[in-house]
């Protein structure tokens, strides 16, 4: 098939609300066939019912025919849970996503600290640049993790940074950072390693640009432009909670009628998930060792009493 961003087929490794939304546009806007990994059977059904929900919404709102949604469902293919990411050995391109519990791994929680994660995720990306070519672009969705980091761990054993085939390895590294919802939200933000080659940056953009998606381009500084600039503002709403300054609601319908946002900070804090918003401020504030993003203390009470938001039930608000 002749598919104009050059990619035969993706993998998309780890099937929670991101992975799933990655599927999603890739699988309906790319059109790319698409192998989903995860170890969890449970969460591959999960998203799959999801993904025939917005696909049935889609259709009943007009804005797909019945044959496109059933093309787009079916270029999505599970990988049989004994393969795993072996399942992906002949994909184009990877792109492995970083919600932090991946396959099983329950890297955040308890509010585990973030050079935890980091070294949980080095691992796996270190088994996942084995198991592919060497041809095949290693795309992270990371939210904050080094990519350069990542990119380093993609260098094959016996081989070093310097050395041909190590270079190579590593220069096929490049962090693509989606947002939650991914179907809806327009931005990728788009991250070089210090090793990543143009050949991988200039595909990489041409991927995210045909799943329908606007780029912008970071450093690999913690946090990106994104997270480095989000996550401040959220921990100074919980702050500002936790001193008083206003109620929850007045703090959110603050920042949605002030300021015309979407959502108030906290009620985006439990929509990001508290964990997820606590293991990125731990990598900025371990990062770059200013205070100014160190979390506050009632966040981390909050993941300490299993707390997260949404997804837990629980967060700053309740859900049934
Ligand atoms: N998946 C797919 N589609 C979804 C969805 C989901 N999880 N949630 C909502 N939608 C769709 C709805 O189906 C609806 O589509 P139609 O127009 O076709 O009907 C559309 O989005 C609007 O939804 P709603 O009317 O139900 O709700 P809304 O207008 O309040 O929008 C929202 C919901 C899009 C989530 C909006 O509140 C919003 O933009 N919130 C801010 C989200 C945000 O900031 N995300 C970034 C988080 S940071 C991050 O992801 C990265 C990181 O590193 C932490």
């Amino acid at each position: 098939m002749s598919i104009a961003h050059g990619f035969r087929t993706i993998g998309v490794l780890g099937a929670g609300q991101m992975g799933l939304g990655i599927a999603y546009v890739a699988s309906l806007r790319a059109k790319v066939p698409v192998y989903l990994v995860d170890k969890s059977p449970v969460q591959i059904q999960k998203s799959l019912s999801l993904m025939d929900k917005l696909l049935a919404k889609d259709v009943s709102k007009g804005k797909l025919s019945e044959q496109e949604a059933k093309d787009a469902r079916q270029r999505i293919t599970v990988v049989p849970e004994e393969q795993g990411i072996e399942g992906l050995k002949d994909v184009d391109l990877v792109v492995e996503v970083s919600n932090l519990n991946y396959a099983g791994y329950k890297l955040t929680e308890g509010g585990q600290a973030a050079t935890e994660n980091v070294n949980l995720k080095t691992s796996l990306f270190e088994s996942l640049a084995a198991a592919v070519r060497p041809d095949t672009i290693l795309a992270t969705n990371t939210s904050s993790i080094s990519i350069t980091k990542m990119a380093a761990a993609a260098i094959p054993k016996g081989e070093t940074a310097a050395s041909p085939k190590g270079k190579a390895s590593a220069a096929r590294v490049v962090g693509l950072h989606f947002f939650n919802p991914v179907p809806v939200m327009k931005l990728v933000e788009l991250i070089p390693a210090l090793q990543t080659s143009q050949e991988t940056l200039d595909r990489a953009r041409a991927f995210a640009v045909a799943c329908g998606k606007e780029v912008t381009v970071s450093k690999d500084v913690p946090g990106f432009i994104s997270n480095a600039l989000l996550m401040p503002f959220i921990n100074e709403a919980i702050m500002c909670l936790e001193k008083g300054i206003g109620t929850r609601d007045d703090i959110d319908k603050t920042l949605k009628l002030g300021m015309n946002h979407p959502m108030g900070p906290l009620q985006l804090a439990d929509f990001i998930g508290l964990d997820t918003c606590l293991s990125i401020q731990q990598v900025l504030y371990q990062g770059t060792s200013d205070s100014k993003y160190r979390p506050s203390v009632l966040l981390e009470r909050m993941v300490d009493a299993g707390w997260l938001g949404k997804k837990s039930g629980k967060g700053f608000y309740d859900y049934e």
